[in-house]
């Protein structure tokens, strides 16, 4: 009889703990903290951040803006980068201190968008480097 209740317990037990486990599948947790990045970008949701964010500055069909922000395809500057460097660029962007910025306006960290994660950056430039 005893043996038995152990039994059902560690099965209940077992039970609860498969159902709390594993979360985060819904997806339900993530205004706050950003999920970390894969590793690797999507270029079709790199797509859309790209029409949200850059497109402005950098036309919707990444030709450029004369006075405004560089083409980025085709682009040697694009082209000669990793995703990830490229992401990590599209983070600290070129402000107008920086010597290399030849506009005289700011390429804005993370394109101005501070709630883009670094997932969006990642998927933004794998959609450039598409492009080139
Ligand atoms: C407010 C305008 C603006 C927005 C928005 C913007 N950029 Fe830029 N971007 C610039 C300017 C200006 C430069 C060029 C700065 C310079 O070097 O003179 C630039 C440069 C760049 C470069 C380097 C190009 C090269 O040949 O050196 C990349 C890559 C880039 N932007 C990507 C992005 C991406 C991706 C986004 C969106 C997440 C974005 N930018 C949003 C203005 C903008």
């Amino acid at each position: 009889m005893k043996m038995k209740h152990m039994i059902v317990l560690v099965a209940l037990l077992a039970l609860t703990l498969a159902a709390c486990g594993g979360g985060g599948a819904d997806g339900g947790d993530t205004a706050t903290t950003a999920p970390p990045a894969t590793g690797a970008g999507d270029p079709i949701a790199g797509a859309d951040v790209y029409q949200g964010t850059c497109s402005a500055c950098h036309n919707p069909d990444l030709a450029g803006i004369d006075g405004l922000g560089l083409p980025l395809a085709p682009s040697e500057f694009v082209a000669s980068m990793s995703e990830q460097d490229l992401a990590d660029f599209i983070a600290k962007g070129r402000l107008i201190d920086d010597p290399a910025n030849t506009v005289g306006i700011d390429m804005p960290q993370r394109g101005g968008n501070p709630s883009l994660s670094d997932q969006a950056l990642l998927d933004v430039a794998a959609y450039i480097k598409a492009q080139n």
